[in-house]
Formats: C-alpha cells, structure tokens, sequence
C-alpha cells in the first residue's frame, strides 16, 4: 500500500561560506542600529572595509571617483571595462545603487565595489556606482535627489567628457540596484520619463529584490520571518528611519508602496523595459511580485526572474552559481535592449 506524505517543507540550503557572511551582515547592522532610532557609525566602521579607487585594472576593470557636491557628500565611482575583447565604440552605462536599507553601504565598500566590478566585466559596460546621502541622518528624498541628480550631472557634455570613457553611449543608460537600490532604481527610471535630459537616455532598469513595503504585512513577510537580513523589526526600524517626521506619511506613500492606493499611473508614461529579479526565501517577495504584476497590468515590458531556492541579496555571493547565473540574464537583457535602439 502506498502512504502519501506532505511534500517536505522547503529550506534554505547555502554554502557555510555564505552563511557565515549573512550572519556576520546581520549581527552588526543590528548591534549598530541603535533604540531611539541613530545609527552607531562608529561601531560600523570597524567592520565595513573601504577599498580606492585604482586606474590600474583589478580583475580588467579600472576605476576612478568623482565628486558632484561635496557638501552632501554626493560622488559616484566609475567601472571601466579595459579587457580588449569587451572593449566596443558603444558601451551601455548602467547608474547603480547599492544597498543597505538607505541606511548602510557605499560604492567604496568592498563588497559593491566587487559587484560593479563584475557588472561592468560580465555584462559590458560603464557602471556609474552612486554615493547617496544615508538615513536616518538624511530623509527622503534625500536619497532619490542624489541619485537622479547623478543622471542631470553627467548629461551636461563637459562632465561626461571630462568624466566618462569616450566609448561610454550615454543613448544607452540603465538603473539597477537591489534592495533600497532597487527601489531607488524604480524612482529614477520614473523622475527620468519626466525629465528633458539632453543626451541621457534611459533605456531600461534593473530592479533587483527591491526593498518596497506598505502599511499592512504580506503573506511573505510572516511566513519568511526567520529567513537572511529581512525581518520585520530591522524593516520597521529602517522605514522609520527613511520616512520623513510627516503624520501623513506612512507606508502606503507610493515612494514605499509602490503599486499600492496612491501609485502613479505609470500606463501613459514611456517607463523603460524592466527587469524584477525576486527570490523564494526572501520575506520581500511578495511586494516584489506585486510590483511586476503592476507594471505588466500598465502596459509595460517587463521580466520577472524568479529565484525559488535563494533568498535577499543572494547575488553579492560570488561563490554561489545563482549570482553568475544572474549577471548572465541581466547582461542578456542589456543587449537585447541596446541593440533595438540606434546609434
Ligand atoms: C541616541 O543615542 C545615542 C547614544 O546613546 C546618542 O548619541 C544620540 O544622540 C541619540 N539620538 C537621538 C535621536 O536621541
Ligand atoms: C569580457 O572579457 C572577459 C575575459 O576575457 C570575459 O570573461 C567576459 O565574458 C567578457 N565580457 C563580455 C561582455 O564580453
Ligand atoms: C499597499 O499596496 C497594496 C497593493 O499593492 C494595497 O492592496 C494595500 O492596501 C497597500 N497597503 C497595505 C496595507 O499593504
């Protein structure tokens, strides 16, 4: 006789390597999070390692900073592909935005340095990796101005020839980031359908498991409780310390809610091909997906990638195969998208 048993529930399986990283990110992000709402950056700084900028190329890739306004702290770091054989006139421009919950990390922090580095090798482009001003010291729209005011910086031509490789083609933009970088990736793609830029064009946007939330709590959100990085107190500690000291703003903004009650109606706008990468042990999925049904029922193009058995932040692991398998599907998409359009 046949017994029929449940189907196993699923768990995470990651390599110790990666574990240990996801505790060690998790361990002092909370012990520097402090009750009344400041961060400890003193503590943070003992552990989140710096690296320069270097013209010399690290892994066929050189880089080099530039400031935009130092009194808000506003600079970017550019990655250059210098291997001849990723090396064309025409090289696509990714604008990318780190996470860290618009509270932590920066481009010169090793781990996005390392990202950008592949992004800019692996997909062949010109990453432009963007310094934020962070929160809770700074509030929205703190962190979306400095961002998009990186996009009007580099469309004035002195400072794209100043700044840029020659065979950087500013008609071939991309925003990409995870997590608050995927939400800041969203935000601009949306200022920039609005916006008459004089070269710069952006042509698509790489969203990557975006921090997006809302009032209430998604299925996702309690059934992942448990799961790397996203629990509900670290996002109620890092949305509080986002949103501005407004009593009408809460959750439900579309700057958080997305496609919630008060989100744009995106349908008439010229949103650029979209890319929504989510995964299945991430407790931010749903919010995720939501935002990719949103954008489809608007008309737009839109992908989803869908990684069941990874959770948040998965792709700044070098060592699991699932992060090269990523960067291949994003630099697929480049691609495709810049080869529609003309020179
Ligand atoms: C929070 O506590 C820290 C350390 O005790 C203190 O330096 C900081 O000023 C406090 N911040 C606020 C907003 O009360
Ligand atoms: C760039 O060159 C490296 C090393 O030869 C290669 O691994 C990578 O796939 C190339 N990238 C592109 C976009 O062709
Ligand atoms: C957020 O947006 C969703 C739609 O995506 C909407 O149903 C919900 O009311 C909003 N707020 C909450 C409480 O989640």
């Amino acid at each position: 006789m046949e017994t029929i048993s449940k189907p196993p529930k699923p768990v995470l399986s990651l390599p110790w390597k990666t574990r240990v990283g996801l505790s060690v990110i998790a361990t002092f992000t909370d012990a520097s999070c402090r009750k009344n709402g400041s961060v400890n950056r003193r503590l943070l700084n003992l552990f989140d390692f710096r690296t320069p900028p270097s013209s010399k190329p690290i892994n066929g890739v050189a880089t080099h900073d530039v400031i935009v306004d130092k009194s808000r702290n506003v600079w970017f770091r550019v990655f250059v592909p210098t291997n001849e054989n990723n090396i064309t006139s025409d090289l696509p421009v990714i604008f990318f935005y780190h996470g860290g919950g618009f509270v932590f990390l920066a481009p010169d922090g090793v781990a996005y340095d390392a990202v950008c580095r592949r992004f800019a090798r692996k997909v062949g482009a010109v990453v432009v990796s963007v310094n934020y001003r962070l929160a809770p010291e700074n509030k929205y729209p703190a962190q979306h101005d400095d961002c998009f005011d990186v996009l009007k910086f580099l469309d004035d031509d002195e400072n794209r020839k100043k700044f840029l490789p020659k065979n950087a083609n500013l008609l071939r933009c991309f925003v990409a980031g995870d997590s608050a970088g995927g939400n800041l990736a969203h935000h601009v793609a949306l200022r920039a359908c609005e916006f008459n830029f004089r070269h710069v064009k952006v042509i698509g946007a790489v969203v990557i498991q975006p921090f997006f939330g809302g009032e209430g709590q998604t299925d996702s959100e309690i059934r992942l409780e448990g799961t790397p990085l996203v629990s509900k107190k670290r996002t109620d500690w890092m949305w509080k310390a986002f949103m501005p000291q407004d009593k009408d703003f809460n959750r439900d903004h579309p700057v958080i809610n997305v496609s919630g009650p008060k989100a744009v109606d995106i349908s008439k706008m010229d949103f650029p091909p979209t890319v929504v990468v989510i995964a299945g042990f991430d407790a931010l999925c749903d919010w995720q997906k939501r935002y990719y049904e949103w954008l489809k029922k608007s008309g737009k193009e839109v992908y989803l990638f869908e990684y069941p058995n990874m959770c948040h932040a998965f792709y700044i692991f070098p060592e699991l195969p699932e992060s090269a398998q990523l960067i291949g599907q994003i630099r697929e998409f480049i691609h495709k998208v810049s080869s529609k359009i003309g020179n």
